[in-house]
């Protein structure tokens, strides 16, 4: 027996943030799923280690800084028609909002909200997303809770994020084109291990979780692969909290 609506063979899909953490692993995840992947991330040695581990074919990996317009532009020209796209590239701040300027507002909102909502719109309106095709935009539950102190700054980048997914999902309807989101809590990546919160910090905060752990980046891709899949085709502007139970 066969059946299996979340398979994506056959599909092309772009995942940004492939060279680490969640987006390594979705990419990985879409891979062994069948689907032919267009890896983009910024530093070209972690990249290359993770096209090295895509066995699919025709695969592909761009380098570009998405801060970057003239790296948006390259990434855009190199891509092949899509059926799905996860643009999961992103950064993390710890910050008291006294301390929250403008500039660190800014530099927050460049990677966290101005690419990927650039790099979707000028997919939709290039006609690089295939009709049909399905969007999938890692947000955070940082956008609707204060789930850690001092997370103002980015917990905002998320949640304007979380408001463009659900115009762009009403408009884009028109030719078929799906965007939800994923709102994941903690997850364990290099992006929190940076030394602003301790591990023992990471260990108490872990156990405010419902289900007793933070989450692994297998715990958001396979959420990624159910929205890129036929298995969501009657699913748009969804913002799908993924997070052990701590919101609730
Ligand atoms: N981990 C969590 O607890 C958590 C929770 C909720 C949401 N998220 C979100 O999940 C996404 C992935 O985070 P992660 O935890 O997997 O972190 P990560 O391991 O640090 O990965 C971040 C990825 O984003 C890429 N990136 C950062 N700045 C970039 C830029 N200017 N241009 C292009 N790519 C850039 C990085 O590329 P390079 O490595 O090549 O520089 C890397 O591939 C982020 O949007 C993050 O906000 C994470």
């Amino acid at each position: 027996m066969n059946f299996n609506p979340f398979s994506l063979a056959g599909k092309t899909i772009l995942v940004t943030g492939a060279s680490s953490g969640i987006g390594r692993t979705t990419a990985l995840a879409c891979d062994r799923m069948g689907a032919a992947v267009v890896a983009s991330g910024r530093d070209s040695e972690r990249l290359e280690e993770t096209f090295n581990l895509l066995e699919t074919q025709p695969k592909c990996q761009v380098t570009a800084d998405l801060t970057h317009n003239d790296d948006i532009d390259k990434l855009l020209s190199s891509l092949p028609p899509l059926d799905g796209a996860v643009l999961c590239a992103g950064n993390s701040t710890t910050l008291p909002l006294q301390f929250g300027t403008r500039e660190k507002f800014d530099g927050m909102f460049d990677i966290n909200f101005f690419a990927p909502v650039e790099l979707l719109r000028l997919m939709y309106k290039k006609k690089v997303l295939k009709k049909g095709a399905s969007v999938v935009l890692i947000a955070s539950i940082g956008g609707t809770h204060s789930f850690m102190p001092g997370n103002g700054v980015y917990g905002a980048s998320k949640a304007a994020l979380n408001a463009v997914m659900k115009y762009a999902a009403r408009e884009y309807a028109s030719r078929k084109v799906r965007v939800n989101s994923i709102c994941p809590g903690m997850v364990d990546t290099p992006l929190i291990h940076r030394g602003t919160i301790t591990e023992e910090q990471l260990a108490e905060d872990a156990k405010r979780y419902p289900l007793g752990r933070y989450g692994q980046p297998e715990d958001i891709a396979n959420g990624a692969i159910y929205l890129l899949s036929d298995a969501s085709s009657w699913l748009t502007g969804h913002d799908l909290v993924i997070d052990g139970g701590f919101s609730i």
